[in-house]
Parts: C-alpha cells; structure tokens; sequence
C-alpha cells in the first residue's frame, strides 16, 4: 500500500481530484468507482473545479457507485444517488446512461446485485475505485462480522453506520434505512487500482487496522492489503495513529 500524507483534508482532496483527471485524461474512456459519505464531498468539489478549470471533457467517463439504500429510490432525496446528483453528477452534466447505480427498490435484490456485477463486467471492469472508510472499518457497506461477501449483496447497516448516515435523512434516525446494497469486497478487490480518502481524527483507528493490521473481516478495509495497487491518501489527523514504520 502507498501512504501519502497531506497537511489538511483540503489537500488530501485536492490530490486525489488531481489524480482522477490525470486518468482521465490518459484514458477518456474510464471505468470509476465512486464512494458517498461526508468525507469525499470536497473531492467531488475540486473534481468539478479542476475538470472545468482543464476543459476536460467527460463524455465517455463510465461510473459505478459502491452502494445504495435499500427501499429508496433515486429521487429519494436521502438516497446516495441524490447525494451523487448534488456533488459530481449535475455539476459536470454527466450522460445519466452512463451512471451506473445500485436500485434500492429492486423487488428483488438478488438479481439486482448479480445486475450490477454484470454490468460492471460489460463496461470491462473498474480502472478506478475511490473509496472512503467507515469509523468501524468498513468499506462500501461491507460491515465488520465474522465473514465478508465477494460480490454485490444485501447488508444489515451496523447501528453506527446508520447513525453515521443520519445527516442525509435530516438527522432522523429512525428514517435511515436498516438494510443496503453495496459491492462486496472481493468486488472492490478487482478494480485495476484502488484509492482511498481517509480524514479526520475519528479515521484514524480504523485507517491504522487497515494498513497495519491483520487480515481479518472485523475489519474490512483491511482485505485491501491483498490489493497489488492501493493508495491511501489521509491528512495528518486519519495518520495520526500509523505505525511510524509504515508513514
Ligand atoms: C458510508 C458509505 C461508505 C463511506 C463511509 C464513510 O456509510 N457507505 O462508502 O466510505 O460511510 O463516510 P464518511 O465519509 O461520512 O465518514
């Protein structure tokens, strides 16, 4: 795993932002995945900055999100699809036939995630996945537990990560949905190369666990140590708790 440390989240932003224009301006084509949460919002902000500040078109730029709400539709304005219309999709004007998401109203969800799994594979794989981290490890929505899924499946939300997500449902948790779709690991885990955006001090433990610990489902991110191209790019505070050998 490559470690890079920045002074300030904004920085750790505006790196990664930095990096996905460099693909795309290798490969117009690109296949990426792209995580929600708080922590990539202003990754989504200078993304949109630098890709209008370049000129740089997106009309062949392919997405896959890592997960979705179950029983919330895409004009759910708690949906991680909403979520991605407000930061990146509006704002770049990106093709709708070309953003791929999870359907959290699929009757059933089965199908829906072998769906998904397929179309990941028709679109030649994902050349890029960003990923952010849960507190508790996890990644996507794959929770700590005794066993982890390889592919795209259904999740029971971990009461923390449900309170985690309680913003996007004006604080109520009650409304946050128990249940999710999300790519499994081993999902993530064949993506041709992997960032992930960790900032804040409450990162810091699970970002440690992740990079330095053993392989063990309790933590998730942890299974991306078996990844030949990882980055991770943290400000100081996710880094704080890094064994020094490994900064
Ligand atoms: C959410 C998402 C994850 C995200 C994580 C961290 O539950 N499903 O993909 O990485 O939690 O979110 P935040 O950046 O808000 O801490």
């Amino acid at each position: 795993m490559i470690i890079r440390v920045f002074p300030s989240s904004v920085a750790a932003a505006m790196a990664l932002a930095a990096r996905v224009i460099a693909a795309l301006r290798d490969q117009p084509h690109l296949v990426l995945g792209l995580p929600t949460g708080r922590t990539p919002v202003l990754f989504y902000r200078e993304l949109v900055r630098g890709l209008r500040q370049e000129r740089l078109a997106c009309s062949h730029l392919v997405t896959f999100n890592l997960d979705e709400f179950c029983g919330v539709g895409p004009q759910d304005p708690g949906s991680y699809r909403q979520y991605m219309e407000r930061h990146l999709f509006k704002p770049l004007g990106l093709d709708p036939g070309r953003v791929n998401f999870l359907n959290g109203l699929a009757p059933d969800t089965d199908a829906e995630c072998r769906r998904y799994e397929q179309a990941i594979q028709a679109a030649g794989g994902i050349d890029l996945q960003i990923l952010g981290i849960g507190a508790n490890g996890h990644v996507g929505f794959n929770e700590p537990g005794d066993w982890l899924v390889t592919c795209c499946h259904r999740v029971t939300l971990r009461p923390e990560t449900r309170r985690a997500n309680a913003g996007l449902f004006g604080g109520d948790l009650d409304s946050v949905p128990r249940e999710a779709l999300t790519m499994g690991i081993g999902t993530i885990l064949r993506a041709r190369r992997i960032v992930l955006l960790a900032t804040g001090h409450e990162k810091a433990r699970a970002t440690a666990r992740a990079v330095a610990g053993p392989l063990a489902t309790e933590v998730p991110a942890s299974l991306l140590q078996l990844h030949p191209d990882v980055e991770l790019m943290l400000d100081e505070a996710a880094a704080s708790r890094l064994p020094a050998t490994s900064r």
